[in-house]
């Protein structure tokens, strides 16, 4: 590389993982690869030819790749290497680890992420199974960039049959798994046909690209910088007066003067200064970067907390879906307690539900009652935390959207996050206002009360019985000597939220006003009870991140009566109204309800008497309320 082009930057290079059966060639295909785009050292080819022929042995191409291993693995002890070569076009780095598993655990933990791949598949063998398995990761790993090597041509006599009849086979599977590969390409490695040169007139039947042109027609990366801006927190540094807030800007950029916002508390300031180590202070932080920030107004910030834009702040919750890949021997079982670590964050969490397991060599799939994910497996599982957890869906802003199992202060699996709602959050129009905390804190509170305080969030159609329930579970909670409080739906319209009628705008600022005053009656220590139909699944959503702007726990509750049956009901007359015309936009009847996807509990009121209902959402929340943490 001449002096005049300067090194791309990591994020700009095309990564791309080989994969196939070790059998199909892939050594062969990256050997032929370094090779042909001259991408070995002076000299490596002729030596390792030199000592073929000394070992009477005869040359492959794998042999470049093997001595290219082994030299690395002299200075890095990583299980994962990293090839660079490069095309008239454009930069790459082949990610290359040892096995299957190696392969899979650096993927799902971060340690190497590819943005294309390329599968390798040998025409005189046919799919494997491993080629179903790799395709089936690489489906979950979000890897939509595929590009299909039909290796090994010359073994089958160049045959346009084999190649279409794999292409179809493998093309259907991939399908089902959502990848629809760039190109099927008919190869040979060995002879370097349909890799960096066009193939012999044997293959003359294939008229599209070779490999290198196909790798050079793929999308480039959308770089970690233009994805939102996530700083994570690794640790506040205080130098006289001035905090020094330090960590890696993981995606985005941010700069001097720029508002950010403060995950999990949602506070913000504006960025005084920017330092870097051993530089001379600047004025902005790119994707890559660790950097050291002040803020314009010292506001409470701590390691694990995470910083954006206010237009693009990442998700807020307790309870979320990820497909996890399980590496320990002990399996990973429902409800036992593991510390689940994502960016600087390390949080005690369980996993509540496992809705489906893949086994990762028949690519099978148990769903049903499944309470354990053995070695090997991939679990589709939902987790409830103990603390709020700020992250992004990984096909989002993959740094945040992936984490890391722990169990016993080792690496037990990792997963990706999906699924999550975004939601935005209400227009900032006070301007100059400086947070105060209080100087009385939670754990305080909760050591004089006896209990700590949380939102227990009621939602379903107007006569499922959330007041009812509301008032029931209020006593129980008293009558035990805590805090508690009921914010129902007709008597907040009575008062805060009388200004508010049923229009889709005015029931989420309803919702949201609530969201607010549950927040603070559980910051304030109590247990806030609320009871509004609260239709839509974005505005619990956000109800569920506010609460845990203020550590506080949340707990949905589904109370679910089919309409048929609170129409029986109708408690207030309003079914038969609204059947009538006299009142519109009546939720269940001309106004949409949309049911929680998995609430932490669901009471079927039609099923069961108010007491059962009260003892269900009592045996959850009780302990919840003692813990420590
Ligand atoms: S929400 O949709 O904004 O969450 P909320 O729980 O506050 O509604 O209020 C619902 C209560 O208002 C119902 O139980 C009912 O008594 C009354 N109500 C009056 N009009 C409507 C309507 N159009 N849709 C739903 N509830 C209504």
């Amino acid at each position: 590389m001449s002096a005049s082009s300067p090194l791309p930057s990591e994020a700009q290079r095309l990564k791309i993982v080989f994969v196939g059966h070790v059998d199909h060639g892939k050594s062969t295909l990256i050997g032929r690869i370094l090779h042909d785009t001259g991408s070995l050292p002076e000299g490596k080819v002729a030596a390792i030819q030199q000592a073929c022929a000394a070992e009477g042995m005869e040359f492959e191409y794998a042999f470049l790749l093997d001595a290219l291993l082994e030299e690395q693995a002299q200075n890095i002890t990583i299980d994962t290497t990293q090839i660079p070569f490069r095309t008239a076009r454009r930069q790459y780095v082949i990610i290359d680890a040892p096995g299957h598993k190696e392969f899979l655990k650096n993927m799902i933990t971060g340690a190497a992420s590819a943005n294309a791949a390329v599968l390798v598949v040998a025409a005189n063998e046919g799919v494997r199974e491993q080629s179903r398995r790799h395709a089936y990761l690489l489906g979950l790993l979000g890897i939509r960039q595929v590009i299909v090597v039909v290796n090994k041509m010359d073994l089958v006599g160049y045959a346009e049959a084999t190649f279409r009849e794999i292409e179809s086979e493998y093309g259907d599977f991939l399908a089902t798994l959502g990848i629809e590969p760039r190109l099927f390409i008919p190869a040979s490695a060995r002879a370097g046909e349909n890799v960096a040169r066009r193939g012999q007139a044997a293959m003359d039947w294939y008229a599209k690209w070779t490999l290198l042109e196909a790798l050079d027609e793929l999308e480039a990366v959308t770089s970690p910088l233009d994805q939102p801006l996530r700083f994570c927190v690794q640790d506040v540094y205080r130098f006289d007066e001035r905090r020094i807030i330090a960590g890696r800007v993981e995606s985005g950029s941010l700069r001097v003067g720029d508002e950010l916002v403060f995950s999990p508390t949602n506070k913000t300031a504006i960025v005084a200064t920017i330092e870097s180590w051993g530089e001379t202070t600047r004025a902005a932080g790119v994707a890559g970067d660790s950097i050291g920030f002040t803020l314009r107004e010292q506001i409470f910030v701590e390691r694990g907390y995470v910083a954006s834009h206010q237009t693009e702040t990442p998700i807020l919750a307790n309870r979320f879906h990820a497909e996890v890949f399980w590496l320990a021997e002990a399996p990973l079982r429902k409800e036992a307690p593991y510390v689940i670590r994502l960016a600087t964050q390390e949080i005690k969490g369980q996993v509540v539900a496992i809705e489906q397991v893949m086994d990762s060599s028949t690519l099978a799939i148990s769903s049903g009652e499944i309470t354990e994910v053995a070695r090997n497996e991939v679990g589709r599982v939902t987790f409830q935390t103990r603390a709020p957890l700020v992250f992004d869906n990984h096909d989002r802003v993959p740094s945040l959207g992936r984490l890391v199992v722990m169990d016993g202060g080792t690496i037990a699996g990792g997963g990706i996050i999906f699924g999550g709602a975004y939601t935005t959050r209400a227009e900032v129009k006070s301007k100059n206002i400086v947070w105060s905390d209080s100087k009385i804190t939670a754990q305080r509170r909760a050591l004089q009360n006896g209990h700590r305080g949380a939102v227990v969030w009621l939602t379903g159609l107007s006569g499922a019985g959330k007041s009812t329930l509301a008032q029931a579970l209020e006593a129980e909670l008293f009558a035990r000597g805590m805090h508690t409080y009921v914010l129902d739906g007709d008597n907040i319209r009575h008062g805060l939220n009388t200004n508010l009628g049923f229009s889709p705008e005015d029931r989420v600022e309803n919702i949201r006003r609530v969201s607010e005053v549950a927040k603070l009656l559980a910051d304030s220590g109590a247990v806030a009870i609320t009871a509004f139909i609260s239709p839509y699944r974005i505005d619990r959503g956000r109800a569920r991140e506010i609460a845990l702007e203020a550590q506080a726990d949340f707990i949905e509750v589904f109370v679910d009566a089919p309409l048929a049956v609170c129409e029986e009901r109708d408690p207030k007359n309003l079914y038969k109204k609204a059947r009538a015309g006299e009142i519109r936009d009546f939720t269940g009847i001309d106004a949409p309800y949309e049911a929680p996807e998995d609430p932490e509990i669901v009471v079927p009121t039609a099923e069961q008497s108010v007491d059962e209902s009260v003892a269900a959402i009592l045996e959850q929340l009780l302990p919840r309320l003692r813990a420590a943490e």
